[in-house]
C-alpha cells in the first residue's frame, strides 16, 4: 500500500523524543509541559461522584450544558463577558484537537493559513491535513516580537486563517491590547478567521493581564478562541478543551466536531463544571508565578542565558552560547545524557528549523524537582563544550 503523506513533520514529535530520552537516562524532565503536582483532591473526587452517580453515557454534542453553562459565568467573573452558553461554547477533546477542528471549519484545499513561528507543532500539519499551505511568518529572537510587515506581506488572495497564541509557547511572550488592534486594522476587510490559542490565559505574570480576542469586539466577530482545562487544573491528561467563537462560527466548527469525536468525556464534563462554578479562584497565576520567579533567580547560578523571562505560559527560554556551540537539537540530546536534565530545543519550532542555540524548560514543577535539576545544570559552570 502507498499511503499518502498527510502533512510534511517527519518522524516522531520532538516532546516525545525529548521524554523517551529523558527517561532512558532517568534525567529530570523539564521538556515536556506538563505538571508533576497532584490535581487538588476535590476535583478527583468530583471525577469519582460523577461516574457513581450516572454520568457515564454519551453527551450532547456540544458538551453538557452545565459545563457550557460554567464556562460562560468563568468568563462573566473573569472578564464581564458576555459568552451565550448554547450557541458559542463548544466543549472539546482538549485544544490540540479543538485547533484542528477550527481549522478544518474554515480551510479547503488551495488555501493558505499563516503562522507566526516557533509555533506550537499540530499547527502546521493540522492546516496541511486539510489540503491547505501554511505560511510561516518568524518572530525575531531573543525578543519575539510581531514584524506586521511581514505579517501584512504574508497575506494572499488566498489566505483565510491566521493563529495567534498568547502566552506563547515555547518562547512565553504576550499580546497587548495593541497588538491585537493592529491585528483588526490589518485584517479589516478580508475574510480571514483568527484562531486564538489561549490555553496558557491563566498563567501570566508581573501584574499583567490576558487579553483575550473575545475582549476586542471586532475581532472577535471572526475568531475561534481556543482553550484547555488541562493547563488550569494542571490535569493535561484528562484533555478537555473548549471553543468560544460567534454562532456562525460556532454552527461551522460543531458541523466538523459531530462528526470528529461528537462527543467528549462525561465524567470529566461533570467534574470540571462542578468545580468551576464553585471552587475555583483563578488563581494559579500566583502558584506559576512563584514557580518562574524561583527558577530564574536558580538559573542565575548557572551559564545559561535567559534573554526574556516569560511573560506568561510555564515556559523559559534560554541560550546556552556560554556552553556550547553545538546546534540546539544536538545540545538539548547532549544535555540530557551527560548531565540529566531534558529540555527542549527551539528550532522544531520553526517550519525551516532555524537554530538560535535555544533551548526551552518547563518550570511548572515542583520546587524540589526543579532545585535538583538546575543543582545539576549549575555543574556545566566552568564547562564549555563543543561539537
Ligand atoms: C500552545 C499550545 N496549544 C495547545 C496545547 C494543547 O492543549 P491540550 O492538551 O488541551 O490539547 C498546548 C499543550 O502543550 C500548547 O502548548
Amino acid at each position: 500500500m502507498i499511503l499518502p503523506q498527510k502533512h510534511s513533520a517527519t518522524g516522531t514529535t520532538i516532546f516525545t523524543v525529548m521524554s523517551a530520552l529523558a527517561q532512558q537516562h532517568n534525567a529530570i524532565n523539564l521538556s515536556q509541559g506538563f505538571p508533576d503536582f497532584p490535581i487538588d483532591e476535590r476535583l478527583a473526587a468530583l471525577l469519582g461522584e460523577a461516574a457513581s452517580t450516572g454520568y457515564n453515557q454519551y453527551s450532547p454534542m456540544p458538551g453538557l450544558p452545565m459545563l457550557r453553562q460554567a464556562i460562560a459565568n468563568d468568563f462573566k467573573k473573569r472578564y464581564d463577558l458576555k459568552v451565550d452558553a448554547d450557541n458559542e461554547v463548544t466543549i472539546t477533546p482538549g485544544a490540540t484537537y479543538a485547533i484542528y477542528a477550527a481549522f478544518t471549519s474554515v480551510l479547503q484545499s488551495g488555501d493558505e493559513a499563516i503562522v507566526l513561528e516557533p509555533a506550537y507543532d499540530s499547527y502546521i500539519p493540522n492546516i496541511e491535513m486539510n489540503g491547505a499551505k501554511a505560511v510561516p511568518v518568524p518572530l525575531a529572537a531573543p525578543t519575539f516580537n510581531v514584524d506586521w510587515d511581514r505579517v501584512k506581506a504574508a497575506i494572499s488572495p488566498r489566505t483565510k486563517a491566521i493563529i495567534i497564541n498568547t502566552p506563547h509557547n515555547p518562547t512565553g511572550a504576550t499580546w497587548t491590547r495593541e497588538d491585537w488592534d493592529t491585528l483588526a486594522d490589518i485584517l479589516r476587510g478580508t475574510d480571514i478567521a483568527v484562531l486564538s490559542d489561549e490555553v496558557y490565559e491563566q498563567i501570566i505574570f508581573d501584574g499583567k493581564e490576558h487579553y483575550t480576542v473575545l475582549q476586542h469586539e471586532e475581532l472577535r466577530q471572526r475568531s475561534f478562541a481556543l482553550f484547555s482545562f488541562g493547563k488550569v487544573f494542571h490535569n493535561t491528561g484528562w484533555k478537555i478543551g473548549y471553543c468560544i467563537a460567534p454562532p456562525m462560527l460556532t454552527q461551522a466548527f460543531r458541523r466538523i466536531h459531530q462528526f470528529l469525536s461528537f462527543a467528549v468525556n462525561t465524567p470529566a464534563q461533570y467534574a470540571l463544571a462542578q468545580y468551576l462554578a464553585t471552587a475555583h479562584d483563578g488563581l494559579i497565576w500566583k502558584m506559576m508565578q512563584q514557580k518562574r520567579d524561583y527558577f530564574l533567580e536558580l538559573m542565575q547560578q548557572t551559564p545559561f542565558t535567559i534573554h526574556r523571562p516569560a511573560g506568561g505560559s510555564y515556559f523559559q527560554v534560554a541560550g546556552y552560547e556560554h556552553i556550547s556551540d553545538m546546534p540546539d537539537l544536538e545540545f538539548a540530546k547532549w544535555l540530557t545524557e551527560t548531565c540529566g536534565v531534558a529540555t527542549i530545543p527551539v528550532s522544531p519550532f520553526y517550519s525551516n528549523k532555524q537554530d538560535d542555540k535555544l533551548v526551552r524548560f518547563c518550570f511548572a514543577k515542583k520546587e524540589e524537582t526543579l532545585k535538583a535539576a538546575v543543582g545539576r545544570l549549575m555543574s556545566l559552570k566552568e564547562a564549555r563544550i563543543t561539537s
